[in-house]
């Protein structure tokens, strides 16, 4: 069953009557985007969108940008979908809710251009509906974290790799142009070296979660040398910063939020490194492989981050620390071996990417809004909060 909802609010595009009028949007959107923003940024986004309209041509449907993305209901994808339709893109969602997390789309259903399709990835006729008039797909939707897929782990593979490879199987003939799929650095596992992973470093998935990334990987980038819709892998860092899902199983978000609620905590194997990277800056990393022209993204594998946000659990500790007391206890050998710092040179130099935000600031802006009540309610509905169980009906 898939309950489709249509933004109430005029659709943004809609006054578009022919082609020229798609070619002038496009043209004026870039335009805009010069001002405040990476001039060359602005100028490929404009040389991508003129490709992507061309090929449009060629095949007969030339429509104005228009984004599905899968799992847009979740921590990443609610605020990636706000940054899509700021943008000017019209934005749609498919989603199952998994975490019965529908309220995270709330205040979206009359903004022009948004448009709801609530069913699972691996429903062709759900699927079928949601690729219905998109024109490019973020693939986010999947059982995210080690602890959920070792609980569920016939649903994440059925969903992280075979729904995965059904998703990007339906795209073609659709004269989809771009597809962007978020896996992990997790996929890093345990490093040998001090060395900070890039993307040519060997994989060593350690769960579950990562061996299902690593998997569709694999697929993608094979399936990427002849498709139709341009692929691109982002390996994403630990995320952290504030959203309209929030989790707080997630090391940042729950080591500061359980201090600032004057919880003590148990920290295991202090001393292991992790990247983190921003809900905000995941959004930006996405659309600048949507905007960047196919020659720089086709196939390509880039790790999202900054390298300034290599943590260990200990350096996170000691920066919430110097904002307030708190009662912390480290033991070692916990059930997470997980140790890699990672590099994000490559998107920064082929992509100009860097992210625009630091766990240092972060971290004094989430135990203000914990102690100011924000999440007084969270305990009540933690399954909201992270991922920690799966809605029974959606996890057939
Ligand atoms: N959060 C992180 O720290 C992090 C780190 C690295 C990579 N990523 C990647 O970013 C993406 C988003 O992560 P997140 O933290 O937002 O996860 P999340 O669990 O908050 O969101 C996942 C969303 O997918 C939906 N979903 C799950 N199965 C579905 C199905 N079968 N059909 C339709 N919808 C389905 C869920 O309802 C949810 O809204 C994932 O691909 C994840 O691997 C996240």
């Amino acid at each position: 069953m898939a309950l489709t909802i249509d933004g109430i609010g005029e659709t943004r595009g809609a006054d578009l009557n022919g082609t020229s009028d798609v070619y002038a949007q496009a043209i004026r959107n870039c335009a805009a985007r010069m001002e405040g923003e990476d001039p060359l940024a602005a100028a490929e986004a404009l040389q991508d969108e003129l490709s992507r309209l061309d090929k449009a041509s060629r095949s007969g449907a030339v429509l104005p940008r228009h984004v599905l993305v899968i799992g847009g209901a979740g921590y990443v994808g609610s605020v990636m979908v706000r940054e899509l339709l700021k943008r000017g893109y019209q934005t749609r969602v498919l989603d199952n809710f998994l975490y019965s997390n529908s309220l995270s789309l709330e205040g979206l259903y009359d903004e022009p251009g948004f448009s709801l399709v609530m069913g699972d990835l691996r429903d062709e006729e759900v699927l079928d509906r949601a690729l219905d008039g998109v024109t490019d797909v973020v693939l986010l939707a999947s059982l995210v974290g080690d602890p959920i897929s070792k609980k569920f782990p016939d649903l994440t593979r059925s969903v992280n790799q075979a729904g995965s490879e059904t998703v990007f199987k339906a795209l073609e003939g659709r004269g989809i142009h771009k597809f962007v799929f978020t896996s992990t650095c997790s996929n890093y596992g345990m490093r040998d070296s001090d060395e900070p992973a890039d993307e040519t470093s060997d994989l060593k998935p350690l769960s579950i979660y990562a061996e299902t990334k690593v998997g569709f990987e694999q697929f993608l980038l094979e399936q990427g040398k002849t498709s139709e819709a341009i692929p691109t892998v982002l390996r994403i860092s630990t995320a952290f910063g504030l959203s309209h899902r929030m989790r707080f199983d997630l090391t940042v978000n729950e080591f500061t939020a359980a201090l600032a609620k004057g919880e003590a905590l148990d920290v295991y194997d202090k001393d292991t490194w992790r990247p983190y990277c921003h809900v905000r800056d995941i959004a930006g990393a996405v659309i600048r492989v949507l905007e960047a022209p196919e020659e720089k993204v086709r196939g390509e594998v880039f790790n999202v981050g900054a390298d300034e946000n290599n943590y260990t659990k200990a350096m996170i500790i000691d920066e919430i620390l110097t904002h307030i007391d708190g009662k912390v206890s480290y033991v070692e050998k916990g059930s997470d071996p997980r140790n890699y710092r990672v590099s994000f040179a490559k998107i920064k130099n082929e992509l100009g990417f860097e992210p625009r935000h630091s766990v240092k600031a972060f971290v004094p802006e989430l135990i203000e809004a914990v102690r100011s009540g924000l999440y007084l309610r969270s305990e009540e509905i933690p399954g909201y909060y992270g991922n920690y169980d799966v809605r029974e009906e959606a996890a057939a």
